[in-house]
C-alpha cells in the first residue's frame, strides 16, 4: 500500500490532497484547498498571495489529514508542485514540504503542475491516449502524448485564457475571478445574438488573447456602459475566444488522429466551452470528456496522483533537502516514463 500526500501552491490555490494506492486500485481520501482572493479591482500580487499560503498551509494540511484519517507517520511519499508558477507561492509550498519531509523522514517527488492537470483528467475519465486542452488562468495549451513526452501542439503566445477573462472582467467592473461572471452575463447576450466583432487571432496552432482584451476594453470605454452592452460584449468576447480554442483543438485531433479529447483547467468549468468542444468532437466521432470541477481547477489531489504514477516508476524520487522549484518548467520538458 502507498499513501501519497500532494501539495499544490503554484498560484492562487493552496491545496493538499491525499490518496491511497493498493492492488492496482487508487482511492482518493481527501482534497482540501484555500484560494487566495485579491482585493476588489486588483490582480494577484505574488507576495501577498504567498503570505496567504503561509497563513493557511498548516490548517489545510491538518484538515486533509483529518478527513483522510491519516497521520503524517503513515505517508510514504510527498508530491509537490515544483512549477510552473509564481516563485513566492512555490516557495511557500516548498517550505512546508521540506519541513514535513525532514520531521518525518519522507522522500519527495517534484511534480510538473501542467502534467498533474493532464494526468488526473485522463484518470478520472478513464482515458488513455487523448488530445488535452488545458485552459486555466496562466496556461492555454493543446497537448498530446508522442514519443516519451507530452507535446504542445498549440498554445497562447501571450496571456492564458483565464487571465484574459480576469483582466477583461476587471476593466468592465467585475470581481475576480472574471470567467464565471462573464459566463453569467453572456447568457442574455447570447439570447439576443448581438455579436460584436472582435479580433480573432489564431496563428497556425497558436493563439493570442491580449489584443482581443485591449479591443474589448476599448469598445467598453467608448460605449454607453449600459448593462445590455456589457452582456453583448461578454457574449462576443466569450464566443470569439472559445471559437479560437475549438479551431485549434480540432486541428490537433485531425493531425494526430487521436479519438479521445479531454478538457481541463479552471476554464473547463465553462458550459459554453464544453458545448462547443463536445459538438466538434461529436461531428468527428471523437470521445469528449470534460474534467469535473473538483479535479479541473488547481488542487492538491492532482499533484498527489501525478506523484503516485511517477513514484511507481521507481524514478523521480528525491530527498526532501534536495527539493527545489522551477517557475518556468514547461510541460514538454518532462520525460514521461510512466506511459
Ligand atoms: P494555472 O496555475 O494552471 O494557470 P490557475 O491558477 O489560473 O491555473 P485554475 O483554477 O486552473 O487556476 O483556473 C482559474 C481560472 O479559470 C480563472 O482565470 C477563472 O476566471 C477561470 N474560470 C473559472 N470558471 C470559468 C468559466 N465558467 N468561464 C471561463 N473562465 C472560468
Ligand atoms: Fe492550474
Amino acid at each position: 500500500m502507498t499513501i501519497v500526500l500532494g501539495i499544490e501552491s503554484t498560484s492562487h490555490t493552496f491545496g493538499v490532497g491525499i490518496l491511497k494506492h493498493e492492488d492496482d486500485k487508487t482511492e482518493f481520501l481527501a482534497n482540501y484547498k484555500s484560494v487566495f482572493k485579491p482585493e476588489k479591482g486588483k490582480g494577484i500580487d505574488p507576495s501577498i498571495c504567498a503570505q496567504h499560503h503561509k497563513d493557511v498551509r498548516e490548517k489545510v494540511l491538518k484538515k486533509a489529514l483529518d478527513k483522510a484519517c491519516i497521520s503524517l507517520e503513515q505517508v510514504d511519499v510527498i508530491a509537490y508542485s515544483c512549477g510552473p508558477g509564481l516563485p513566492p507561492c512555490l516557495l511557500a509550498g516548498l517550505e512546508l514540504v521540506q519541513k514535513i519531509s525532514s520531521d518525518y523522514n519522507i522522500s519527495v517527488v517534484p511534480v510538473n503542475h501542467c502534467i498533474a492537470h493532464i494526468e488526473i483528467a485522463k484518470f478520472s475519465g478513464g482515458l488513455k491516449d487523448s488530445i488535452i486542452l488545458y485552459v486555466s488562468g496562466g496556461n492555454t495549451q493543446v497537448i498530446g502524448y508522442s514519443e516519451g513526452r507530452y507535446r504542445i501542439f498549440g498554445e497562447t503566445m501571450d496571456i492564458g485564457i483565464g487571465n484574459a477573462f480576469d483582466v477583461f472582467a476587471r476593466e468592465i467592473g467585475l470581481d475576480f475571478p472574471g470567467g464565471p461572471k462573464i459566463d453569467e452575463l453572456s447568457r442574455n447576450g447570447k439570447e439576443r445574438g448581438n455579436y460584436i466583432e472582435l479580433p480573432y487571432v489564431v496563428k497556425g496552432m497558436d493563439l493570442s488573447f491580449s489584443g482581443i482584451v485591449s479591443d474589448a476594453v476599448r469598445r467598453w470605454n467608448k460605449s454607453d456602459k449600459s448593462h445590455k452592452f456589457k452582456e453583448d460584449l461578454c457574449f462576443s468576447f466569450q464566443e470569439t475566444v472559445f471559437a479560437m480554442l475549438t479551431e485549434v483543438a480540432e486541428r490537433a485531433l485531425s493531425h494526430t488522429k487521436k479519438n479521445e479529447f479531454v478538457l481541463t483547467g479552471g476554464v473547463a468549468a465553462s458550459e459554453r466551452l464544453q458545448e462547443m468542444l463536445s459538438m466538434m468532437c461529436r461531428d468527428r466521432g471523437v470521445i469528449f470528456y470534460g474534467c469535473p470541477r473538483e479535479y479541473a481547477g488547481d488542487n492538491g489531489l492532482m499533484i498527489a496522483y501525478a506523484g503516485l504514477i511517477q513514484y511507481n516508476t521507481g524514478k523521480c524520487v528525491i530527498d526532501g533537502n534536495k527539493a527545489d522549484f522551477n517557475p518556468s518548467w514547461r510541460t514538454d520538458e518532462v520525460d514521461v516514463s510512466w506511459i
